[in-house]
């Protein structure tokens, strides 16, 4: 079900003959997305929390972990790479290509994602696809391969090798570059999105995709939300953030967000 409540006041645009193709609509107003599982279930990445979250009866919340790692490192990398090999065959959906589409029409943009897979980086729309600059992956990204020891780390494009990987500049084991539970956030990635906060408030926020568990998803998409903004959750189901939501779209990321994405590019081109 769609309410929108659309406010057509806030985005000023501005059309110029001197814009890239690619954004043929330069609306002056500021956006943040904020994405989870749910944005990727349907590119065939099992959520995390969903019926398919299990791997070989794991708990992803249990394998996730400092703890894991160290008692079975092989188990977690066994895990590691077949999300990574997944992740590889996919492709992105329409809910990726929709938000790269977004990136390049709004004025400013960020998306804080908490996939650690590469799907909205590759989106593409009419050519263009999001830039690293608009982008935040704060739970990490799973190509990355870093050591546990030392700061050395790489980014793995190909296939993975069949054993734990060593340290070339130490010989610790290496491990998955991405935040696993009870690690700390990266605090680079906060600045940046702490950062973007700071600039000023969002005419529009979407949290689509996630079930909100972390205080600071909630927090961020609160705090971000202007006055007068819209804050739209895209999610078939309830999370923790509805209650805060001016707006509630419960259907799925990858039919839900191209016409939404297309409401606000086209109410504000008028
Ligand atoms: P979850 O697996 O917890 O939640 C997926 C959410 O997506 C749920 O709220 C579903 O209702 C919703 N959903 C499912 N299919 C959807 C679709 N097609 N379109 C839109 N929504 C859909 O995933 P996250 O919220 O991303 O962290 O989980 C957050 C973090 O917890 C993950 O980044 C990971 C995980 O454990 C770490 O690994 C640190
Ligand atoms: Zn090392």
């Amino acid at each position: 079900m769609l309410h929108l409540a659309a406010k057509p006041h806030l985005f000023n645009i501005a059309r110029g003959a001197a814009d890239p193709p690619h954004s043929r609509y330069c609306l002056t107003m500021r956006v943040l997305v904020i994405t989870g599982a749910g944005v990727s279930a349907e590119s065939g990445i099992p959520t995390f929390r969903g019926k398919d979250g299990y791997w070989r009866n794991w708990d992803p919340a249990k394998l996730a972990t400092p703890t894991a790692f160290q008692s079975d490192p092989n188990l977690v990398w066994e895990w590691y790479r077949e999300r990574r090999k997944r992740i590889r065959a996919a492709q992105p959906n329409p809910a990726h290509e929709a938000i790269a589409r977004l990136a390049a029409a709004a004025g400013e943009f960020l998306l804080v994602t908490q996939n650690v897979d590469d799907l909205h980086a590759r989106a593409r729309w009419e050519g263009t696809h999001l830039s690293p600059e608009k982008m935040v992956q704060i739970h990490g990204d799973i190509f990355v391969t870093r050591c546990s020891g030392c700061d050395f780390g790489r980014r793995d494009l190909r296939e993975d090798e069949k054993e734990v990987p060593k340290c070339p500049d130490c010989g610790s084991l290496m491990r998955p570059g991405v935040v696993w539970f009870g690690e700390q956030l990266d605090l680079r990635e906060i600045e940046r999105v702490e950062g973007y906060l700071h600039q000023g408030p969002c005419d529009a926020v979407i949290v689509a995709g996630t079930t909100a568990l972390f205080g600071y998803i909630v927090e961020w998409a609160v705090r971000a939300v202007g006055e007068s903004g819209r804050l739209i959750e895209v999610n078939p189901e309830e999370t923790p953030l509805s209650q805060f939501a001016t707006e509630q779209i419960r259907e799925p990321a990858g039919v839900a967000l191209p016409g939404l994405v297309t409401s606000i590019v086209s109410d504000t081109s008028r």
